[in-house]
């Protein structure tokens, strides 16, 4: 953990949905023109509004960490992303002061946030904690904003100080419209994100979290909040992927979509567990000594996750947790969510490898059977290259779905 005490924090907070090159240029201003000795990019967790959607928390972050690369005095913290709950800024606060002992924080925003204010959850009490630096861009109206601050000032004590940046040629109205055309974030993004967001079909893939309900959707952050502390961020953004993935897959075969994210963002999170801790609950899992013993060290985990939800969560369905657990091997009696985060984990955009667009195409042709055989046979492949047996839950898997029987 990064040593805050003493120490003048810059707070940056934010969805970074995406991170873009207006909020690199905002950190560079700020520690340019502000005394502060670190700036704290704070992704989002859970939003006040649950109607809102934004990307999973995992490929927000790493877009935040992408996007800072190269700069100095620059930390991403995933605190809000940790802590359950809908996240206000003075909550936040007070954890920071609490566990850091910072010398004094200086919360960065812009000038849109300034106008908003008076919204902001216990404003007096977070103005009596923290000062304000509002960025002044080339093309705001000046006089407004330091009416407003005035105004700010005398009514809840705040401390407030503007600082500039060059006028943006990023309004988020631009990017609001290149989201609903799943458009191109080129030139408008840090390049590694540009990448990352590409790669990862981020966008043309996020219309499916607008088709899960309200609750359903707070459910899934509270999850991914809570599966996070498991696992490292490289397997949260597989799992965010895969999340993203099976959702899309589930749409397309009428299965329930928040079901299959949940599923994907839960279906590693036992892999970085010690491995007898693994074993252990894989045995319990499953019940049957005979099958436990096929299983290799690797294949533990889905077994395991699968234990350690039912255990933690409490009731959950059978269905539910046997995609999990059964997610790296398959087996010859599959449910669709099954067969969808089977899929989901060997073809989410994420991976590669060989015939993966002729999976897909199948997947989502609606040929489900077609492509998990498939899928089985470069996975078969893969494995004598490697030299290592096939499981007898894959190769039943593989018998039911090449059209032999299953057992
Ligand atoms: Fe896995
Ligand atoms: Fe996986």
């Amino acid at each position: 953990m990064i040593d805050f005490e003493g120490k003048h924090i810059g707070l940056f907070g934010g969805t970074f949905d995406p991170f873009h090159n207006a909020h690199r240029q905002l950190i560079v201003s700020a520690l340019e023109q502000l005394p502060l000795d670190v700036v704290l990019v704070m992704p989002l967790g859970q939003a006040p509004h649950k109607k809102r959607r934004i990307s999973l928390a995992a490929h927000r972050y790493e877009m935040a960490r992408l996007g800072i690369d190269g700069l100095s005095r620059v930390v991403v913290s995933d605190d809000e992303i940790r802590t359950p709950g809908v996240d206000y800024t003075y909550e936040t606060i007070l954890r920071l002061k609490e566990q850091h002992c910072p010398a004094a924080i200086t919360v960065l925003v812009g000038s849109d946030v300034l106008l908003s204010i008076d919204s902001w959850y216990r404003v007096k009490d977070l103005m009596g904690e923290i000062s304000l630096a509002v960025v002044r861009r080339g093309d705001d109206d000046i006089k407004v904003l330091e009416n407003k601050a005035e105004e700010t000032a005398a009514r809840y004590g705040a401390k407030i100080v503007f600082f500039d940046m060059p006028p943006s040629m990023l309004a988020s109205s631009d990017l609001r419209r290149i989201h609903e055309n799943q458009g191109d974030f080129r030139d408008k993004c840090p390049d590694s994100v540009v990448a990352f967001i590409e790669r990862h079909r981020l966008y043309s893939l996020s219309p499916v979290y607008s088709m899960v309900d309200d609750d359903d959707w707070e459910r899934l952050v509270a999850l991914e909040g809570w599966s996070w502390r498991f696992i490292s961020q490289e397997r949260r953004v597989h799992s965010a992927s895969v999340a993203q993935y099976a959702g899309k897959l589930a749409s397309l075969y009428e299965v329930d979509i928040w079901k299959a994210i949940a599923a994907g963002l839960l279906h590693d999170m036992a892999k970085e567990f010690p491995l007898e801790e693994q074993k252990d609950l894989a045995r319990q899992y499953l019940d049957d000594e005979t099958l436990f013993l096929t299983l290799s060290d690797d294949l533990m985990h889905g077994p395991a996750a699968a234990k350690f939800i039912s255990k933690t969560c409490g009731k959950c369905e059978v269905e539910f947790l046997d995609a999990i657990a059964f997610h790296s091997t398959g087996r010859g009696d599959m449910s669709v969510l099954g067969q969808i985060l089977f899929l989901a984990d060997k073809i989410a955009f994420d991976r590669t490898f060989r015939r993966l667009d002729a999976i897909r195409s199948l997947a989502e042709d609606g040929n489900l059977d077609d492509a998990m055989k498939l899928c089985l046979e470069e996975i078969f492949t893969a494995l004598k290259y490697s030299g290592v047996e096939v499981n007898s839950l894959s190769l039943n898997a593989y018998r039911k779905y090449a059209g032999g029987a299953s057992s």
